[in-house]
């Protein structure tokens, strides 16, 4: 099913897409920009990991159209840092969508915005489902993978972090059960994080019963919390 997609403008300014399917924006309406960096860049306390490391591996469940990776990949060339980004959805907003939210103008490297527009403008309709790898200059590799998020496979302790940004809990609820959860923590690395912006009972709950260690953190503008997740490391007590 392909989902009918409108393009909105929140209040810091910066757009995103309304799911007629989901019936919900992409983004919070108070700024999908001020959102996204809050929530994933610094739940996940980037812009300090990357300052040690040379590589990083990110998981997203809802790629959506991207706005995520943008700002995370963005911040990996800054730092010289070799980003494997795997982004998990159901499909892709068409290129047209991708080019009108202006994404590009939002970071540092407008041409990682070029990159995924002139990809998605090479299918006609939706992009079939299956796994594409989108390399790019300064070591980046985007891996999109087309399909239920649910069935993909995720190797155990592959990743350093996971960003859990599916639709709300009402609405998405396959992508927020204990089983597709205790998934996330089995695919992240020991010490690794997982930041949704989701602060329901029911996902704290469901991320402690994984074997999480759960932090709630303050929220961007409309939020009051969200929830960072750690995943023990062997050594930890
Ligand atoms: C909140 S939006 C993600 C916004 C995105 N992170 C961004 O920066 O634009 C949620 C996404 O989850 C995807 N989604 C919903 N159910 C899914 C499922 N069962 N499997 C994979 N993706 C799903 C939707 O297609 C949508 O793109």
């Amino acid at each position: 099913m392909e989902d009918s997609l409108e393009i909105r403008t929140t209040r810091d300014g910066s757009r995103t897409l309304y799911s007629h399917a989901f019936r919900q924006s992409f983004h919070s309406m108070h700024g999908a920009l001020t959102e996204a960096s809050h929530v994933f860049l610094e739940g996940a306390k980037l812009s300090e990991l990357f300052q040690s490391r040379k590589e990083m591996s990110i998981l997203e469940v809802g790629f959506g159209a991207g706005l995520n990776w943008l700002l995370t990949a963005s911040l990996a060339l800054r730092h010289q840092v070799s980003l494997t980004y795997t982004g998990l959805d159901l499909q892709i907003p068409n290129a047209d969508l991708l080019s009108r939210l202006s994404y590009g103008e939002l970071i540092e490297t407008p041409p990682l915005a070029q990159h995924l527009i002139q990809w998605r403008g090479t299918f006609d309709g939706a992009v079939p489902s299956g796994t594409y790898h989108l390399p790019h200059d300064g070591g980046s590799i985007l891996q999109l993978h087309i399909g239920e998020a649910t069935t993909a496979n995720l190797s155990p302790n592959a990743y350093d972090c996971v960003y859990l940004d599916a639709f709300d809990p009402k609405s998405n609820p396959i992508l927020w059960t204990l089983e597709f959860i205790q998934q996330l923590h089995d695919t992240l690395c020991g010490g690794g994080c997982l930041a949704t912006y989701s602060a329901a009972g029911r996902v704290r709950r469901a991320l402690v019963t994984s074997g999480f260690s759960v932090m709630r953190r303050p929220g961007p503008p409309g939020k009051r919390e969200v929830l960072v997740a750690r995943k023990p490391c062997p050594a930890d007590p």
